[in-house]
């Protein structure tokens, strides 16, 4: 049994991890979460109160952190501010937790030899040409398109200093777009979801072309605790399920679901620098640790999470309206 510290465990999928940990394992749990517009504690319901704690707090207070650190056997980082829109509009909250916030952590473990997870995304890797048949691996050089993927990529690179130059006992993953329940509905999947259930026409940037390759957030979970478990100190692991997609193909299959027209969305203001593709090479995880997905059905899984969404109103409708209102404002 270890004491696990889950960094931003009330947003999308720091709070999936924290539900697959306590009805998988006999881990105790501690969220640290600073309840941005991003976190809300709804998606925390449910857990068993003797294995569970919750600590508002920001992952930049020294003191906070370094007292938490202490008492914990590991941290499992998922808190940034994690939204690439948002960071074309306003990047210095990106600066602050993303680079601080993980220099913050990353000290305090330092500090007591506490064992350190880092999660991070494929996009530090920059993007991929559409009829490139590479995907990103352990080896792609880094590239990041945005300032929220610079600003992991400078935090991932943070990690991999500490870990060579003051042995901290880290691990990180960059793993590929998530979906699934508890999603906020400024990302993609649930903005076009929320938007056809309000009688609203999904939005597409651009021509729709880009391709994300998407996973399951359940299957990003079962991934990170396979590397807390099994992962070797000091490595990277890209997570991916082979879920390739472009973005109007989603579209069409939500407006389906929803017995909408395939073609009833509206094309906006492409993204500046938008990233073209993202595709993953996860053969380390699954030869070198053994993981597999489960979800192997993407349109199973979107459906799933489309049901969720008509069944869930009360969860995301309080955030509809703040998210729309900030694309408008940019246009989209
Ligand atoms: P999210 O925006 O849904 O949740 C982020 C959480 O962090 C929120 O609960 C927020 O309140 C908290 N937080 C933000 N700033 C904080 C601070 N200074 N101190 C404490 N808590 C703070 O994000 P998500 O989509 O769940 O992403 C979680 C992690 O996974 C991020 O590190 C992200 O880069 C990474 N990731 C996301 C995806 C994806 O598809 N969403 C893919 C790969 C990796
Ligand atoms: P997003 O969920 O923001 O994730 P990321 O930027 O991390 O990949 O967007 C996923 C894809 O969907 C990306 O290519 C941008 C595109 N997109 C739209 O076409 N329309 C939208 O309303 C949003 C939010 C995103």
């Amino acid at each position: 049994m270890s004491r696990l510290l889950v960094t931003g465990g009330a947003g999308f999928i720091g709070s999936n991890f924290v539900h697959f940990v306590l009805r998988e394992t006999d881990h105790t749990v501690t969220v640290l979460d600073k309840l941005t517009y991003a976190g809300n504690l709804a998606s925390l319901d449910g857990l068993p109160e003797d294995r569970f704690r919750f600590v508002q707090g920001d992952i930049t207070d020294a003191a906070l952190v370094d007292e938490l650190t202490r008492d914990h056997d590991a941290v499992v980082h998922y808190a940034a501010e994690s939204h690439n829109d948002n960071s074309l509009d306003d990047p210095r909250p990106f600066l602050d937790t993303n680079i601080i916030g993980t220099y913050t952590l990353i000290e305090a473990a330092r500090r007591h030899d506490t064992r350190f997870h880092h999660i991070s995304t494929d996009e530090v890797y920059g993007d991929l040409e559409l009829d490139d048949p590479a995907r990103f691996t352990e080896e792609t050089p880094y590239n990041p398109s945005s300032p929220y993927s610079s600003t992991k990529a400078g935090s991932d690179l943070l990690v991999r200093a500490w870990v060579r130059s003051f042995g901290l006992r880290a691990t990180i993953s960059n793993c590929s777009n998530n979906y699934g329940p508890y999603q906020h509905v400024e990302k993609f999947i649930p903005r076009q979801i929320t938007n056809v259930l309000r009688g609203e026409r999904p939005k597409l940037y651009g021509s729709g072309e880009n391709v994300r390759d998407w996973i399951h957030a359940n299957d990003h979970s079962s991934a990170v605790l396979t590397i807390l478990d099994r992962g070797t100190i000091g490595e990277t692991y890209l997570i991916g399920a082979d879920g390739e997609k472009n973005n109007k193909d989603v579209v069409e299959l939500i407006l389906t679901e929803l017995g909408q027209p395939a073609d009833a969305y509206d094309l906006v203001r492409d993204r500046p620098g938008h990233d073209l593709r993202y595709a993953i090479d996860s053969t380390r995880l699954r030869t070198e640790l053994g993981w597999t997905p489960r979800f192997s059905d993407f349109a199973e899984g979107l459906s799933d999470t489309i049901a969720w969404y008509r069944d869930n109103e009360a969860w995301w409708m309080p955030q509809k309206d703040a998210a729309e209102a900030r694309y408008r404002a940019q246009g989209q």
